[in-house]
């Protein structure tokens, strides 16, 4: 049965995957950069070795088809982040390597994670991605893993989680609006940010 379990570190694999397979605004982003391990190494690696205690995947009981991932404090993240990940980050990928302008865009968003922090912070410290594969899709699964997680966010003591949603991905963006999230005062058309209160009902 289909069922949201706690992450496992013998999930990491299959959350790559699906940071892979849903990396392009929502679409399939293999190939797309000459490493496929580029968009797991800044988005969901970083946050599993950091917090795994605050990732839950979507189990079909055959394999895992979806996450949320999320830290609860950012900005201690972001220190992180830069202090312990950036690292090896900058050797995995290296800025001259990069094959296409889009890629050296990534690194370089890769590189200076933490320098764009949203300036709501103190109100919405925490921040969060999901992701479910297109066969998950449109059952409720996605409302389930943010109820999920703010839920746990709250009991933590926690009181808002905060987003970054492509301009392009008008399907997430459509669903963030239904769950009641709402556009932050530093949100921007080519960069939205959303947010929501962990107490609140979706
Ligand atoms: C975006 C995503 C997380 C949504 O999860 P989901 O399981 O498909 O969504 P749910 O089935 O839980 O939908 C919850 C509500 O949002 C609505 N919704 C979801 N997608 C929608 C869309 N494209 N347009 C309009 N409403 C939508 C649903 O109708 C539902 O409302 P209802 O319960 O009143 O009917 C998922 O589709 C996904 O992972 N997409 C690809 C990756 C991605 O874009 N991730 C987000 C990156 S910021």
């Amino acid at each position: 049965m289909t069922a949201i379990r706690a992450y496992r570190p013998s999930d990491r694999d299959a959350v790559d995957e699906i940071c892979v397979r849903t990396g392009a605004s929502g679409k399939d982003a293999t190939g797309l950069y000459s490493d496929d391990s580029l968009l797991p190494d800044i988005f969901a690696d970083p946050y599993l070795t950091y917090q795994p205690d605050l990732a839950y995947v979507v189990d079909t009981g055959d394999h895992v088809a979806g996450y949320i991932i999320g830290v609860a404090d950012t900005v201690a993240f972001a220190d992180w982040y830069k202090r312990e990940w950036l690292p090896g980050f900058t050797k995995r990928h290296p800025l001259e390597a990069a094959a296409t302008d889009d890629e050296r865009e990534m690194i370089r968003y890769g590189l200076s994670y933490g320098s764009r922090l949203v300036p709501e912070l103190g109100e919405y410290p925490a921040h969060l991605h999901i992701d479910l594969l297109p066969e998950l899709q449109g059952q409720g699964f996605g409302r389930a893993l943010i109820r999920r997680l703010l839920a746990e966010l709250e009991a933590r003591g926690v009181p808002a989680v905060h987003l970054g949603v492509s301009g392009s991905n008008k399907s997430a963006r459509a669903f963030y609006d239904r769950l009641g999230f709402h556009e932050l005062p530093s949100s921007s058309p080519e960069g939205p940010s959303l947010g929501i209160a962990t107490s609140a009902v979706v």
